[in-house]
């Protein structure tokens, strides 16, 4: 019966080129509901695309382009910050479905699970911080986003151990640094159901940054690296950003990025 059954490359592929986010949420979860049902092949008969289709709104901005969010404590200011995480989520979605999809042929089905996981995570965080939107009188793409947040896909489309070493090890990791500041934030303004929100996006994150360095060192098991300095070497290629403290440190080591691997990016 297996040869009947979509691929779940092709199924992968539709959801990145739905621009609609509701729909691209919702085109995600179904991926991963068939995946987990054993409804879709582990075959990889399509390419992924190099850009996902993205809705017209929002704008999508250069970083530098972008207005200035300002650190007050204004609502307009919190609006802006939520507005800019939910952009966060909304390319995360991609970004791990590209994950599934362009390296599962490779790395098997347990890599597929896990990032096709991680999508439907990040389609509901995305979902979570639309909505959280709405009810304060705003909504996803009411404001510009940053451009840019795809770059990374891009310059590590053709190896998935500097995919593994920028995204989930670089990008996501330093969203466990910041989010607990945020959190403070809102909590401080006390917008204690954004600061909830957030704090259950950053137990998603912790996993997701593990699952990165799992498959980090399973690759550099098979490839004879050393996990540390290949990590600082396809950082150092592959990464434009610098990696600084202050780092949250419990965070990290509970996600896989012990004292050693960071003492190699120090
Ligand atoms: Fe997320
Ligand atoms: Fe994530």
């Amino acid at each position: 019966m297996t040869a009947s059954l979509p691929s779940v490359a092709a199924a992968i592929r539709a959801a990145m080129l739905t621009a609609d986010p509701q729909d691209k949420a919702m085109a995600t979860r179904a991926v991963v509901r068939d995946w987990r049902a054993g409804r879709l092949a582990f075959a990889f008969d399509v390419v992924m695309p190099d850009v996902p289709a993205r809705p017209a709104l929002p704008e999508l901005l250069p970083p530098n382009r972008m207005p200035k969010r300002g650190r007050g404590g204004s609502e307009r200011g919190r609006i802006a910050l939520i507005h800019a995480l939910c952009h966060i989520e909304f390319v995360a979605i991609d970004l791990a479905l590209d994950a599934a999809g362009r390296f599962g042929a490779e790395r098997g089905a347990d890599f597929v699970t896990d990032w096709l996981g991680v999508a439907a995570d990040e389609a509901m965080h995305f979902g979570l911080l639309a909505r959280r939107l709405r009810s304060l009188g705003s909504h996803y793409g009411a404001m510009p986003a940053h451009d840019g947040l795809w770059d990374a896909a891009r310059e590590t489309a053709h190896d998935v151990a500097a995919r593994l070493a920028v995204v989930p090890m670089v990008l996501e990791a330093r969203g466990l640094d910041v989010t607990p500041q945020t959190i403070a934030r809102f909590v401080a303004a006390e917008d204690h159901t954004t600061a909830r929100i957030l704090q259950r996006i950053v137990d998603d994150e912790v996993r997701h940054v593990r699952f990165g360095t799992t498959h980090f060192a399973q690759v550099c098991a098979e490839r004879g690296k050393q996990a540390p300095q290949f990590w600082n070497m396809l950082v150092t290629q592959h990464f434009r950003g610098s990696v600084k403290p202050p780092f949250n440190d419990s965070a990290r080591r509970s996600a896989g990025l012990s004292c050693e691997m960071m003492a190699a990016l120090a």
